[in-house]
């Protein structure tokens, strides 16, 4: 195995190579910026511990694994149209800096050169990851559209709310992995159930974002804390706030959730009291640490040496740490 640093460098230098000046500007200057913007690199990450977890190659995973983070800029440039996000990796988004109908064509360029980028593969594994990316991706559509509807509905379940982020997020976080595994060759099983681990990482990751969004620290968070209060968003922490408040803190957030959005200082600050009395924070952590334990279960059952396991794990236990 290699250190997460490792994957990084060798994710990082790649990714240098595509991002070259090229015209018309206001095309590829926006994809330049969104993918030098830094960010996380969990994808393609966690594409590469894969196929290291699977006794391969790692580099062989390269172009997945940048195949997987220029989708995942290219949702968040119109995921950040969506949302009417100024803020981006502590930087203006896309359609700020630019305009929306650049976010837009920039973005559809980044969805296209992603599955460019698996044509660097062959015959049946091409096939196996081309039809893998396809169905992830209409599901991320999915998520993100049930994820718009949710903000002008006031009956929205938990368990529909936890569809809606296995389908936004933790799918593809899954289908990263499930390609290093492709990649590496390895049985059936074993794709199956790394996709499983990474699927119930990717619903502990959104709900931990979920919990950011309201209580990061907005020197580091790098997104514009209180997003998804002032957008309606039904999260985790407002439906369990829902759950375990009080008939008068119940109608509070009905009626604050149902104004439109606009940039209140008010409203945000009254909604995290309400988040907080009613330990829906605490509820939120409480099931970040759940899905978590629920992906180190599904490694119990993988044929791998200790040790691979065991760098998953940490990086699990990283994750449900981090504060960006
Ligand atoms: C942001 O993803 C969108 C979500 C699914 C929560 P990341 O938190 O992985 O964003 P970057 O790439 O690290 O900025
Ligand atoms: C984003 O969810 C999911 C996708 C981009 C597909 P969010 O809207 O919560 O992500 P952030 O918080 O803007 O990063
Ligand atoms: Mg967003
Ligand atoms: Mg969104
Ligand atoms: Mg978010």
């Amino acid at each position: 195995m290699h250190t997460i640093d490792q994957y990084r460098e060798s994710f990082l230098e790649e990714l240098n190579k595509i991002t070259t000046e090229k015209e018309p500007k206001n095309l590829y200057e926006p994809i330049n910026y969104i993918l030098q913007l830094g960010g996380k690199r969990l994808r393609p990450i966690l594409a590469l511990m894969t196929a290291d977890v699977f006794e391969t190659d790692f580099k062989k995973a390269i172009p997945a694994a940048m195949a997987v983070e220029v989708f995942h800029n290219f949702s968040l440039v119109h995921d950040d149209i969506m949302d009417d996000a100024p803020l981006r990796r502590g930087k203006a988004t896309v359609h700020e800096k630019w305009d929306i109908n650049t976010g837009i064509l920039s973005g559809d360029a980044m969805l296209i050169e992603a599955y460019r980028l698996l044509e660097q593969y062959d015959g049946e594994q091409y096939k196996k990851l081309n039809v893998l990316f396809s169905t992830t991706a209409l599901q991320v559509c999915e998520g993100q559209q049930y994820d718009v509807d949710f903000e002008t509905r006031d009956d929205v379940t938990i368990p529909e709310y936890l569809k809606m982020i296995e389908y936004k997020t933790a799918v593809l976080v899954a289908a990263a992995m499930k390609m290093g595994a492709i990649i590496a060759e390895t049985t059936v099983e074993n794709e199956d159930l790394i996709y499983d681990f990474g699927k119930n990482l990717g619903i502990a990751f959104q709900l931990q974002d979920d919990y950011l969004d309201a209580f990061g620290d907005p020197k580091t968070f790098g997104k514009q804390v209180g997003g998804d209060i002032i957008e309606n968003k039904k999260t985790y922490l407002y439906l369990k706030a829902l759950e375990l408040s009080s008939n008068a803190e119940q109608n509070s957030l009905d009626q604050l959730f149902s104004i439109q959005p606009t940039n209140n200082n008010d409203k945000i600050a009254t909604v995290k009291v309400i988040f907080e009395e009613s330990k829906a924070d605490v509820a939120t952590k409480q099931a970040i640490e759940d899905y978590t334990q629920k992906a180190f279960n599904v490694l119990d059952k993988l044929e791998i040496p200790a040790t691979n396991k065991e760098a998953l794990k940490q990086f699990g236990l990283w994750l449900m740490t981090r504060k960006v």
